[in-house]
């Protein structure tokens, strides 16, 4: 069974079509990606796949269960951390994560001991006792994600969550999320930054005015758009470089940056030189150049 099935499905409000015509599977223990700049419908996605809103037309299936029809099966499956925070600010971190545990109907006992091992994890055990409204923003977002896993669900659907997050925190929480997703719990995620798709999703799901643009491992989609290659390299001395597998594109003295299409022919071109070199490297595309080539249209 698959984690999650989509077909064709839309969201429109009104002439803005945030969501318009987008049809993936998700793997089961997979981490998969959104990745989109802003307005381009991720947070509609995971709203509709959360069952927070309907989706105008079109199909999807959490964890085996349709979303329209079936949505109280869906919200037992899964778990949400949203960009916006849902805590009681006058409640305490431990209070704020047993009152939603009543709400998926947890027992007292096992609520508890699964609050424990979560804080513990995420460094706030010991703020137990703190009132959500003093804590700092990371903190708050690590009891949203508590929250989440509370009832272990089998998706794990995560909107920006490390957004204005310092690099520190971020990192935790990345680590925190790969490790459950080793563990097997299917994630997905979203984010507009790109080598945080890269890094941590097996698929990314290039999505822009609410229409999938991509789909594939990070590396494929930069085999996919990468026709050149920009390599730097050093000579011994300067030589005129009159190669036609590539264009110079910078050279001052015995440093030279070329473009080329044919990376190999044109190492093998370079050793036939009568000259030594010194260094060479290439440098690989990031999903960054890939991304800005997507959304800019191109
Ligand atoms: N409740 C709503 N009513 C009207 N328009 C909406 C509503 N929610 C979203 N939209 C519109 O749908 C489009 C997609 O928004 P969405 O929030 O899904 O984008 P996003 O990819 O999550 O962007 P961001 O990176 O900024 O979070 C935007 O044009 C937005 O203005
Ligand atoms: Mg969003």
């Amino acid at each position: 069974m698959k984690a999650i099935e989509v077909r064709d499905l839309k969201k429109y409000y009104r002439e803005v079509k945030a969501v318009d015509g987008v049809t993936f599977d998700v793997e089961e223990g997979e981490f998969f990606g959104f990745l989109g700049p802003n307005g381009a419908g991720k947070s509609t996605t995971i709203r509709i796949l959360t069952t927070l809103t309907r989706p105008t037309s079109g199909k999807a299936v959490v964890a085996g269960y349709d979303v329209v029809k079936d949505g109280k099966q869906v919200r037992s499956k899964i778990g949400l951390v949203s960009d916006k925070l849902i805590l009681y600010d006058r409640l305490t971190v431990l209070e704020n994560l047993l009152f939603f545990g009543r709400l998926y109907n947890m027992e007292k006992k096992t609520m508890m001991e699964r609050a424990e091992e979560l804080l513990t994890m995420l460094d706030l055990w010991e703020r137990r006792n703190t009132q959500a409204s003093k804590l700092s923003t990371g903190m708050k977002q690590k009891v949203n994600i508590a929250r989440a896993l509370l009832p272990r669900p089998e998706i794990l659907f995560l909107d920006e969550p490390t957004i204005g997050l310092d690099p520190i925190t971020t990192r935790k929480i990345r680590d925190f999320v790969k490790r459950l997703n080793e563990e097997g719990m299917t994630i997905v995620y979203t984010t507009h930054l790109l080598h945080e798709a890269e890094t941590l999703c097996d698929r990314v799901a290039i999505i822009n005015k609410g229409k999938i643009v991509a789909l594939d491992t990070p590396r494929n989609l930069k085999r996919l758009f990468t026709e050149r290659e920009v390599v730097e390299f050093e000579l011994e001395r300067p030589v005129e470089i009159n190669l036609d597998c590539c264009r110079v594109l910078e050279n001052v003295g015995n440093y030279y940056k070329v473009e080329t299409t044919d990376l190999s022919r044109f190492v093998e071109e370079l050793g036939k030189l009568p000259v030594k070199v010194r260094y060479i490297k290439s440098e690989e595309p990031s999903l960054e150049d890939i991304f800005v080539k997507i959304a800019g249209g191109e």
